[in-house]
């Protein structure tokens, strides 16, 4: 298909100092935008300056949420070449997400090329220092102006790009996680392994109280018995017990399939170790913590990267991991997965696709 570009003839400055990028604040020139009507399916893909859009304000995602996204990033190599991560897994679990909220199906391919060619118009946004990246936040929204509740027949499919560095203030240093036992994020049925808006809404009491108690998250237990451990706001979430690495199996539905827990899982195979995707309950992490056999606990995610947790707080009880330092198993991940999407590690996966 083809995409017009309408660019901008003001562009911004770019950030001046990229190590106070922080995360989401800021944004490229340009954006991508591509209706769809039923009848004509996806038409008329245009980059644009990046800027306010108008919808109404009955369309329909402002009300009940007809909404998905993804998260992805483009990183700047050495030797000055743009890589992204496992692109295509991102688009197909947009269509995932998409197939549960009733959105219809984007072609992979097609967004693939919409992505590429917006990044070719945006590409000097790509930042250069250590740990920085460009972000990337595709999403689709319902915009029929209707008041009545059905899938929409009218959408927009949008990229918008933004330089970021560190999603958490502290980097690399350990977090702090809050175990929520009231609230919960998702149940069996529902739709906790999509991305979508409503998910999130769900999760903002909780981390609000967390962050009251100075933990800057929340590890979501399941949604039935609140005793299994499903994942944390932003990422998935690992256990390294007696050697054994576990992370929470997905087969509930109500847990997001990580990109990077994806790889995680297939970095560790691939060194021999001994990972499993199981059902692990919060009690089994509390004793292993007594036996003192929890040996670290990491979370996963494009924008959280590979985040230590060094202390977990589950009721009256805190468990400081690993002297709240990050531990070798994570800080090894971190190292070959960082290392591969900044092209500083050979790719024996073929995980990276160049601009
Ligand atoms: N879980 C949730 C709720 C998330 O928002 C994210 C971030 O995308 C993840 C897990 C990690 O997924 P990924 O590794 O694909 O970024
Ligand atoms: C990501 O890691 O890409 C995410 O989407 C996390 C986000 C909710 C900030």
């Amino acid at each position: 298909m083809e995409i017009k570009k309408n660019l901008t003839p003001a562009p911004k400055a770019k950030p001046a100092d990229e190590s106070k990028l922080g995360f989401g604040h800021v944004f490229t020139d340009h954006m991508l935008i591509m209706p769809y009507d039923t009848g004509k399916g996806w038409h008329d893909p245009e980059i644009v300056p990046y800027g306010n859009i108008s919808i109404s304000p009955a369309a329909m995602c402002l009300h009940y949420g007809q909404t998905v996204f993804e998260g992805m990033k483009a990183y700047r190599t050495a030797d000055n070449k743009i890589q992204l991560f496992r692109p295509e897994e991102n688009f197909k679990r947009l269509n995932k997400s998409n197939e549960r909220l009733v959105i219809p199906e984007l072609p992979v391919d097609l967004a693939m090329q919409c992505l590429r060619e917006l990044l070719e118009v945006d590409k000097d946004w790509v930042p250069t220092l250590d740990g920085t990246s460009l972000y990337i936040r595709p999403f689709i929204v319902a915009v029929d102006p209707f008041l009545g509740v059905r899938p929409g027949d009218q959408y927009l499919f949008m990229i918008v790009l933004s330089p970021s560095g560190a999603y958490y203030a502290s980097g690399l240093n350990p977090v702090s996680i809050y175990v929520e036992d009231k609230y919960v994020r998702a149940v069996r049925g529902g739709m906790g392994f999509a991305k979508t808006g409503g998910n999130y809404a769900a999760s903002l009491h909780s981390q609000d109280d967390a962050h009251k108690l100075n933990y800057s998250q929340v590890l979501w237990l399941d949604g039935v018995e609140q005793k299994y451990i499903e994942e944390v706001g932003a990422m998935n979430i690992f256990f390294v017990i007696d050697g054994e690495v576990v992370t929470p199996s997905l087969d509930a539905g109500s847990i997001l399939g990580g990109i990077t827990r994806k790889s995680t899982v297939e970095l560790c195979k691939s060194w021999g170790m001994k990972v499993s995707e199981r059902r692990i309950s919060i009690q089994e992490v509390a004793d292993a913590y007594d036996a003192g056999k929890l040996q670290e606990v990491f979370g996963t995610g494009t924008a959280a990267v590979i985040s230590p947790v060094g202390h977990l707080k589950w009721g009256d009880k805190v468990m400081e991991i690993n002297n709240n330092e990050i531990g070798p198993i994570s800080q090894k991940i971190y190292d070959t997965l960082t290392g591969i999407q900044w092209g500083k590690v050979e790719d024996t996966f073929g995980w990276t696709v160049e601009l």
